[in-house]
């Protein structure tokens, strides 16, 4: 495992820093380069992206599988990633974003498989279930990067994964408000993400490690899916269920499902960031306006930046170096 520190990665209060995002498709497709949000990406990282694909000179086919285009989060790390894997890179990509459904981001990888590509990339929908396609991939002598998100599969079934740590974003939003809140008696509703996925499960444990001991109360928690419609549907039944007098705070897994969140509670005619306090994870242009406007309360960042890095892993693998079977983007 190794650590890269790229970035500082946690904020609070106004902060002045906002990620550049730009809308991603929902469909397969080949990618060339693009404008993006320029990254805090490591010079190693960048050089090893940008170095000569092989001596052969043909360009490396990759495959990416994502996740879809569920939150701003997603749209900045597809906009990384076409940048990183362009032609001028000395990468042919096939993109392909799966609309959260794991069932055809197997079959988008299988795919990948059947038409021979190189490598692949994926950012893993749920953790489980990837044993199968994993060994196909091996069987078939095609490397697979894990980016942003991990598998429970075995690691000898992938060459590398390069992510965040979820569990220390939980941690540090649920220190956050140990320290805020834990004082008194204080009632939570949890907006988790998508259910088995790794920032859900990891950012949950963390915090919940966090609080334990202090006197907020856990009253419910259901999933959004990482999206704003679903952090806005299940606050409305949150409200429903216990009134907005019955909840003081909102921990939310990721910014969309927050800004959800907020319409639902102005809606029902409560103050955001006052009557109901509300901590979130990702800091993504629309979160950090919300941060400012008062309306939230508490971010983590959760850098979405990964392409270089990524894109260095493939030529890694394929030249043979050897590589960290785990590399965790750090908070600065
Ligand atoms: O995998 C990272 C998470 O996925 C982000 O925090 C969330 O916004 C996204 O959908």
């Amino acid at each position: 495992m190794v650590l890269i520190n790229r970035t500082k990665m946690i904020v609070a209060g106004v902060a002045t820093m906002a990620l550049a995002l730009t809308a991603c498709g929902g469909s397969t497709s080949s990618s060339s380069s693009s404008a993006a949000a320029s990254t805090a990406a490591s010079a190693a990282a960048s050089t090893a992206a940008s170095a000569p694909a092989s001596t052969s000179g043909a360009p490396i086919k990759v495959g990416f599988a994502q996740t879809g285009s569920e939150s701003g989060w997603r749209s900045a790390n597809t906009e990384s990633m076409k940048e990183a894997f362009s032609a001028a890179n000395g990468f042919d990509l096939t993109f392909n974003a799966a609309d959260n459904d794991p069932a055809a981001q197997i079959a988008a990888v299988r795919s990948f498989i059947n038409q021979k590509v190189d490598a692949i990339v994926m950012s893993p929908i749920v953790a489980d279930g990837w044993d199968g396609v994993l060994k196909e991939a091996a069987d078939a002598n095609i490397p697979v990067v894990l980016e942003a998100r991990t598998v429970s599969a075995p690691d000898t079934l992938f060459a590398s994964w390069v992510g965040l740590d979820f569990k220390k974003e939980g941690v540090t939003a649920g220190t956050w408000a140990k320290e805020q809140y834990g004082d008194t008696d204080t009632k939570m509703v949890v907006l988790e993400g998508t259910t088995g996925s790794a920032p859900a499960n990891d950012r949950a444990a963390g915090f919940d490690e966090a609080i334990a001991g202090s006197k907020i109360q856990k009253i419910d928690s259901q999933t959004g899916d990482f999206t704003r419609d679903g952090g806005k549907k299940v606050m409305e039944g949150f409200l429903q269920k216990y009134g907005a007098d019955g909840i003081d705070l909102v921990f939310a897994h990721n910014d969309d499902m927050a800004l959800g969140a907020i319409e639902a509670i102005e809606a029902a005619g409560a103050v955001p960031g006052k009557d109901i306090n509300i901590i979130s994870i990702d800091a993504v242009h629309d979160g950090m306006a919300a941060l400012a406007a008062g309306k939230i309360n508490y971010i983590v960042e959760c850098n979405p930046l990964l392409g270089e890095l990524a894109a260095g892993l493939v030529k890694d693998v394929l030249a043979g170096n050897p590589v960290e079977k785990a590399i965790f983007v750090e908070d600065g």
